[in-house]
């Protein structure tokens, strides 16, 4: 028997709170597959945000039918969602949320597992609508409680809290897990799920006694065997990480957490001299981040990754990873509840 069901896998008909968040611009469908599998909820990233939009839709579908091979099981598509200057939102971002509602329309098998939209880096304002037509449970990512109140309000299912020490692009105001997972599970009554930082059974727990519903990790599932799509340099450098080793450039949509090395110096550099227009820039980035996780280029690539690196010492089998990371919270749960009655009777 699963040791923690909460309201969040009820609804997403999975055995363990545990979900492999978004990271794109990489593969990640053997990731989302093997998290999946192993009962919890894993995620397809997006191909990027400087792609091609037809190109986007195909490797989004090609990432989709690929995890749909490798698992019968529930899985999650997330596409962040920049807007323009008018505040509109961008074109790629609808036309891979489209590719997602389009992926369900199309295939019982597909509609019966991807059961979950994670949208990220905004609201998808009208197009909130559709996703719920489509059927698809929304989780939305938010870095503040003003923004969970705004999508809980406009009709979110699951709020993803992410502090500010998280991985990948995180936020402009810094907000860091610890009050954000506190703050938002106070204002919500939708499912939360903590993120930023949490890397096992503990993290979960803590993330429980704030009032989540479960937990959503990026970094922590970068190191695992069954990440082989990503070039085992990547895997190395989050063993090899250590406190301070990381830092915020700006990123593609947003500010991103990163290591800092060789390619983050020469990023700054090139910002300073005003050497690239904005559209070059942003396609740079997405470049670095590709250098890093297909060429595994530590020194020069983007690495993104978040604090939580520093504590993360082994590569570890998702299969029994996840169900282990679920016991080890109930574990905890229940010895902190016993230890604090002891306490209680002896004073
Ligand atoms: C390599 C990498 C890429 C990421 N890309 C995305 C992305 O495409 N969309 C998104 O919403 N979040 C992205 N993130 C953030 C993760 O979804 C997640 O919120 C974050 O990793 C949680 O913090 P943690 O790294 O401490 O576990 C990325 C994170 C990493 C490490």
């Amino acid at each position: 028997m699963a040791p923690l069901s909460t309201r969040f896998t009820e609804l997403v008909g999975i055995e363990h709170p545990i979900v492999q968040d978004g990271m794109g611009p990489f593969r990640t469908s053997k990731l989302a597959a093997a998290v999946s599998e192993a009962g919890g909820l894993g995620t397809v990233s997006i191909p990027g945000m400087t792609i091609e939009y037809e190109e986007g839709k195909r490797v989004l579908r090609e990432h989709i039918d690929e995890t749909v091979a490798l698992t019968d099981k529930p899985f999650a598509v997330n596409v962040p969602v920049g807007v323009d200057d008018e505040g509109k939102m961008l074109h790629i971002s609808e036309a891979l949320i489209s590719a997602v509602i389009e992926a369900r329309a199309e295939s019982d098998k597909i509609r019966d597992q991807l059961r979950v939209l994670t949208t990220s880096a905004g609201y998808p304002g009208e197009f909130r609508d559709r996703i719920r037509e489509s059927g698809l449970i929304h989780m939305c990512k938010v870095g503040s409680t003003r923004q969970a109140e705004r999508a809980a309000a406009a009709g979110a299912d699951v709020i993803i809290a992410s502090g500010y020490e998280m991985g990948g692009h995180t936020h402009k105001n810094p907000v860091h897990t610890f009050v954000l997972a506190a703050n938002v599970c106070e204002v919500v009554d939708i499912p939360v799920l903590v993120s930023g930082g949490v890397r096992d059974g503990r993290g979960l727990a803590a993330a429980m006694c704030f009032g989540a519903a479960g937990i959503a990790m990026g970094t922590r599932f970068i190191a695992t065997e069954e990440n082989t799509d990503w070039h085992p340099n990547y895997r190395q450098r989050i063993i090899d990480a250590r406190e301070g080793d990381d830092g915020v450039v700006p990123g593609v949509y947003a500010p991103a957490r990163v290591m800092v090395n060789r390619g983050t110096a020469e990023l700054m550099e090139v910002i300073e001299k005003g050497s690239m227009t904005l559209d070059e820039l942003t396609v740079h980035k997405d470049e670095l981040l590709k250098r890093a996780q297909i060429d595994g280029d530590m020194e020069h690539g983007f690495v993104a990754a978040g604090q939580v690196a520093s504590g993360i010492r082994e590569i570890v089998r998702i299969a029994e990873f996840v169900p282990a990371m679920a016991d080890e919270a109930a574990r905890t749960l229940t010895g902190l509840a016993s230890t604090a009655t002891a306490d209680s009777a002896i004073s």
